[in-house]
């Protein structure tokens, strides 16, 4: 028996002796015509804090590495990757399944909004139907070998991000947090879920974290004073990031044009991808 052992198997990712019950398996088979390298989820305990944006960038920064990357945009209800990357046509399938739609530069993706009509049309599905389209994300798109897939979640612990780790094979998790949030409680959130998945966190990014002043160079703290290497030594993680609050980022957002941000801030976090795609 587990020296942490609470009697609760339900949630317990151990494989020990003593388990009450059996673990059900309910991870879902890729397309067979598919081929996914390494899955990344980015996660966050609470909305509007920056993920998709993070999302976005990762994904452009490892295809500038060379590597063939991918979106699974999971939020449903609130996909804002299409928009980011500027993306106007729809998603088209054949007998074999669903295509993702390429952006400008060939990174592949697949969001709700690549298939509704009008993608200001609102997704008022309740949460079964929602968390199954998720899945049928992958076990019906054709994702043509892909070294890097990002998985852009909704805020939480619902059904959706629920269900993604359970059914979708995610190699790591990348934690986004801002510094204002009750981040200490977010991070500790975020690593039991992991631990009860089982799924490794490879690490935090602060977005939000400082801003740059134009005139004079100097950081600017706005949202107060960061306590995230402190947090992110309390879980034995690594900060991975820290995105400044910058004008230019948010506007290629809403022009489009993510693809064409100017920043080195996710090197560090690229070399770590980059040595899990390794192995
Ligand atoms: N560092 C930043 N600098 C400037 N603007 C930013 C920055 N981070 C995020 N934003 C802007 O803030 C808004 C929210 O970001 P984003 O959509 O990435 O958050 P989210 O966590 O995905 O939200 P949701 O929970 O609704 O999915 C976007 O308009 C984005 O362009
Ligand atoms: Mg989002």
């Amino acid at each position: 028996m587990s020296e942490n052992c609470n009697q609760s198997c339900s949630s317990c990712s151990e494989d020990c002796a003593e388990r009450k019950e059996q673990k059900t398996d309910f991870s879902e088979k890729l397309h067979e015509m598919s081929s996914v390298k390494k899955v990344i989820g980015v996660v966050s305990g609470k909305g509007g804090v920056g993920k998709s944006l993070v999302t976005s960038m990762l994904a452009v920064t490892m295809n500038r590495m060379g590597y063939h990357t991918a979106i699974l945009d999971a939020d449903v209800t609130g996909p804002s990757i299409p928009k980011a990357f500027g993306i106007k046509e729809k998603a088209k399938g054949s007998e074999f399944g669903l295509f993702p739609v390429k952006t400008k530069t060939g990174i592949d993706i697949m969001s709700v909004n690549l298939l509704l009509e009008n993608d200001t049309d609102p997704v008022v599905w309740r949460g079964p139907i929602i968390a199954g389209t998720v899945k049928q994300f992958w076990t019906d798109v054709i994702w043509s070998d892909v070294d890097f897939m990002f998985i852009d979640m909704p805020p939480g612990t619902g059904d959706v991000p629920l269900t993604v780790f359970q059914s979708i094979a995610v190699d790591g998790i990348i934690v986004v947090t801002s510094p204002q949030e009750l981040v200490s409680m977010i991070v500790s959130k975020a690593v039991k879920m992991a631990e009860m998945m089982n799924i490794p966190i490879i690490g935090l990014v602060e977005n939000m974290s400082y801003f740059k002043c134009p005139d004079s160079g100097k950081d600017y703290q706005i949202f107060g004073e960061s306590h995230i290497e402190e947090i992110a030594e309390k879980h034995n993680l690594k900060v991975l990031a820290k995105l400044p609050i910058d004008p230019k980022i948010s506007a290629a957002c809403d022009k489009g044009m993510i693809e064409l941000f100017d920043g080195n801030w996710f090197e560090p976090v690229a070399k770590i991808l980059e040595k899990m795609e390794e192995n």
